[in-house]
């Protein structure tokens, strides 16, 4: 029997997956690591615990799976886009990588959009300058920390630095790359446009490659770390989101994804670079060799969520401990008591800012409708109401830029609340399945590396032979009516409170 490695390096934790040549979980590890906050609205986090966690999380599936190292045909690796390691000439990290959601580069978003010029920047990237990808860091080093620029040799993206860790090789591949800013999307290669404009040496960069290609091997180094076979190979993978998709079965048209995690994404493959015309969603390169993908990403979905249990569900949390649940599931029971529109509760779920529909930084979190009828239950069904309203911005998007499908599956932790997924497939009024697995990007890079090995001829064929819907969440029409007037009032409010969070913004900027 063979097997394949997927490694996911998250914003929370490094999960690592040994799968089977059918597609069969064997063994999973999950290792942990702080994200630090210097400031307000940024996030940074250490590259060797990424690293820590790696070699951590590989030895324990190797152990607790039994399986002999050497029938390990393939490593994919995905992770978390956008972030910025910067390295050395001896491959020394020289700060902390600034992550995709960090907000401190605003102004180097506007001059690179000067700089080169917005229409350019568009034909390239096909994407504004968004101030959580990677072009606008490497900048805001520039202007901001000119000692730790002058050393800098090689700029990596977090699962990329893994992979030099690895394999002692400088390289990348298309679908993490297109969030960096310097990509030409369309050609799926660096742009030497943006490149030049902003004065970044292209050998700052790795070598781009296409998902299932092998972009190198294990390193005796590497083997003696993590007890992998000196030599195995490791395929470029993916970033998070479009190795999220290929985990999903998201490889040809008709089918879309909607994924719940910390953040919110709704992702539809696209056999051509389509657009959205006012640049609400992202288009990227796919996963699959010479095709595309658009994606709407809401920045704070599950992190809407856990923000109310961590800042107001201490008693739920207390008690789940004292029961051996998770407080997530006493949440939402409580929420199942109150109706639909939770007695005229609102909540907008901008709490970290926003990407799709509206790339606005400054954008907050708000409860609107609040009255003496109000309870606790009712804010928590608010923000499981409000991350759909998100979630259904981005659906609306997609469906008027033209892009036809027939099946939306549902995955990440929203999808694993019965009420959720209802409350998803309600506001949305599109039926929500649920597939045979759940283990989000690294499923879908182990994939990605059966490909590399030669255990599947393409990337769909690794997904129909591993991946099939089993359960459909279908709307409650009643409900869906109901819910498409609250979606009028939800979209209204950010309409009418966006020049507040502006001056709210600026205020909190010189009175922080
Ligand atoms: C995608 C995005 C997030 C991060 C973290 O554009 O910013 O999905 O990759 O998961």
């Amino acid at each position: 029997m063979a097997y394949l490695l997927g490694l996911d390096v998250g914003t929370t934790g490094c999960k690592t997956l040994l799968i089977d040549e059918t597609g069969k979980v064997v063994a999973r590890a999950l290792s942990e690591y702080p994200l630090e906050v210097p400031r307000p609205n940024w996030a940074e986090q250490d590259p060797y615990h990424w690293w820590d966690a790696t070699v951590a999380t590989i030895r324990k599936v190797i152990a607790d799976s039994g399986v002999d190292p050497s029938a390990i045909k393939g490593v994919g690796l995905s992770g978390q886009m956008h972030g910025s390691v910067f390295l050395d000439a001896r491959d020394e990290v020289i700060r902390p990588a600034i992550l995709w959601c960090d907000q401190r580069t605003a102004a180097q978003c506007s001059w690179i959009h000067n700089q080169v010029g917005y229409d350019n920047v568009v034909a390239e990237t096909l994407n504004p300058v968004l101030t959580g990808f990677q072009a606008g860091k490497i900048v805001w080093l520039r202007d901001n920390e000119p000692e730790n620029f002058a050393r800098v040799r090689k700029v990596l993206l977090p699962k990329d630095y893994v992979r030099l860790r690895l394999t002692g090789e400088y390289a990348t591949e298309v679908s993490d790359a297109s969030g960096t800013s310097l990509l030409n999307v369309p050609k799926r290669r660096w742009s030497t446009v943006m490149l030049e404009g902003i004065g970044i040496p292209e050998d700052w960069l790795p070598t781009v490659y296409e998902s299932p290609e092998i972009t190198g091997y294990i390193t005796p180094q590497a083997a003696e770390a993590t007890g992998l076979a000196v030599g195995t190979p490791v395929v470029g993978g993916g970033g998070d989101q479009a190795a999220g998709a290929v985990g999903n079965g998201i490889v040809r048209t008709g089918v879309v994804s909607s994924t719940v995690g910390t953040s919110g994404v709704v992702f539809a493959y696209l056999d051509e670079p389509l657009m959205d015309e006012k640049l609400r969603t992202h288009t990227f390169c796919h996963a699959v060799p010479g095709k595309w993908h658009t994606m709407g990403v809401m920045l704070s979905a599950g992190g809407s969520l856990r923000w109310m249990r961590d800042a107001l569900c201490a008693e739920e949390k207390a008690e789940a401990a004292r029961r051996g649940v998770d407080p997530y599931e006493l949440m939402t029971a409580a929420a199942a008591e109150v109706p639909p529109g939770a007695h005229g509760l609102v909540f907008l779920p901008y709490l970290t800012g926003e990407r799709t529909p509206y790339p606005d930084p400054d954008a907050k979190g708000v409860f609107f409708g609040l009255s003496l009828m109000t309870t606790k239950a009712a804010m928590i069904r608010a923000v499981l109401e409000g991350v759909a309203f998100g979630m259904r911005d981005s659906f609306e998007i997609i469906k008027a830029m033209g892009v036809h499908f027939t099946q939306v599956r549902a995955s990440g932790g929203g999808a694993r609340s019965k009420l959720w997924l209802q409350i998803q497939a309600d506001v949305t009024g599109e039926p929500h399945w649920v597939i045979n697995v759940d283990e989000g990007p690294a499923f879908g890079v182990a994939l990605l590396a059966g490909v590399g090995a030669g255990i599947w001829p393409s990337v769909p064929d690794a997904c129909d032979a591993t991946i099939k819907p089993v359960e459909e969440t279908r709307p409650n029409l009643e409900n869906h009516a109901l819910y498409n007037s609250y979606y009028s009032i939800y979209q209204d409010l950010y309409r009418r409170l966006e020049g507040a969070f502006t001056s709210l913004a600026d205020l909190l900027r010189t009175h922080a």
